[in-house]
């Protein structure tokens, strides 16, 4: 379990952080001393919005019903760190994977060196150019099953590097980050000093119940949701998992972003953490049939390839070179009505992304559209 040092100096646990100068350090020293010290209670003359209305008001308003759970917040991490066999202090939770990559990435990389694997959800490289920072690829290899290029990622890597960002399951290909290959990285932000975040929004979808990669070295970061393999993305219910004080400082820089999250939500995944991997397991069978089908459909058409994916339920259709992704997702869209993403989404421009739970008839008839694109084209 990562685990660090507590710093020197007082805490938000203190008893008497009375002045502005026990929090000085944070990023947002007013929010920190708020969430000490600001409750509902009989003589508090800091709050600055009414109390929660009472169930009974809420009802009357067609509102959903409160959390029922005191501390929603704790709740949440304590399943998640019950879940992962980690402490509380390991676990920050996020609204989704998409604030808690943007935390990470504004608290550890703002203005420095990121690495990217490529092919990348574009969100990675996006960040790292929003936030002022630099951006170096490291390039997955197809003919290696989308493994790591050693050589890329050492040309990648600077002295300065802050961050290496990656996914696993890999999007947009579902290829599961191979053991020699996290290695591989761990030994290079050990070297450069650099902090890793492994994206792990697909890794549920895994049929190998691997641990999260936050266990292996307290240099890496995940981030995770329930949004994608647990089909609960309307509680927009993120984490992060990490060593103690990057899980302090994301929480810190957190009071700039997103200073509390909706109770009501974090108390439905705190009752659902518990009973997510009983409910993997259906899906995870499911997932398998349709990427045999794929799987199948791929071998039986000109012109396709694909790494399988691992687990999950997208991947990687790669055309000829010549073969224009956009125009195929183009042409899917409009004589077809079919969706596919454009592979240049992803720096890979003759390709298309597809996400393959579909019905079993629906799904032939979009891959059949495909090969009647791919036909046009030829
Ligand atoms: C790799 C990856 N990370 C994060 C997200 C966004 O996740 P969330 O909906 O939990 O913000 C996505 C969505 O497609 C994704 O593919």
């Amino acid at each position: 379990m990562p685990t660090d040092e507590t710093p020197a100096g007082k805490t938000p646990a203190d008893p008497h952080p009375a002045s502005r100068a026990v929090f000085g350090g944070a990023p947002l020293p007013y929010m920190r001393w708020a969430k000490r010290w600001l409750m509902p209670d009989p003589l508090s003359l800091g709050l600055s919005g009414l109390p929660p209305l009472p169930a009974d008001q809420r009802e009357e308003l067609g509102l959903s019903a409160p959390s029922g759970i005191g501390d929603p917040w704790n709740a949440l991490k304590s399943a998640l760190a019950e879940r992962y066999g980690l402490g509380p202090e390991n676990v920050l939770p996020a609204a989704g994977t998409s604030h808690a990559n943007f935390l990470v990435y504004l608290t550890l990389a703002r203005q420095g060196h990121v690495v990217v694997e490529t092919p990348a959800y574009e969100p990675l490289p996006c960040l790292a150019a929003q936030l002022g920072a630099s951006v170096a690829t490291a390039r997955r290899d197809p003919e290696r099953g989308w493994r790591f290029d050693p050589d890329s990622l050492e040309r990648a890597l600077r002295p300065e590097t802050a961050l290496i960002a990656l996914t696993d399951l890999h999007n947009p290909t579902g290829a599961r980050l191979h053991a020699e290959d996290l290695e591989l990285i761990v030994e290079a932000a050990e070297r450069t000093r650099a902090y890793v975040l492994i994206d792990e929004v697909y890794a549920d979808f895994d049929p190998l119940d691997r641990p999260t990669s936050a266990l292996r070295s307290r240099r890496i970061v995940t981030t995770n949701s329930l949004t994608k393999a647990h089909g609960l993305p309307d509680l927009r219910a993120g984490y992060i998992l990490g060593a103690p004080s990057v899980i302090r400082s994301l929480d810190e820089m957190n009071d700039l972003v997103h200073p509390s999250l909706p109770p009501t939500a974090m108390a439905d995944a705190a009752r659902y953490v518990p009973r997510a991997r009983a409910l993997l397991e259906r899906t995870r069978a499911l997932a398998a049939e349709r990427t045999a089908l794929v799987d199948e459909w791929v071998s039986a058409t000109d012109g396709v390839r694909w790494t399988p994916p691992d687990g999950g339920i997208t991947g990687l259709l790669c055309f000829e070179e010549h073969v224009d992704g956009d125009e195929v997702a183009a042409r899917l869209g409009d004589a077809h009505g079919v969706r596919a993403v454009p592979g240049s989404f992803f720096q890979v421009p003759s390709a298309v992304r597809v996400s393959f739970l579909l019905r079993e008839d629906d799904l032939r008839r979009a891959l059949d559209a495909i090969a009647s694109v791919l036909g046009e084209l030829r």
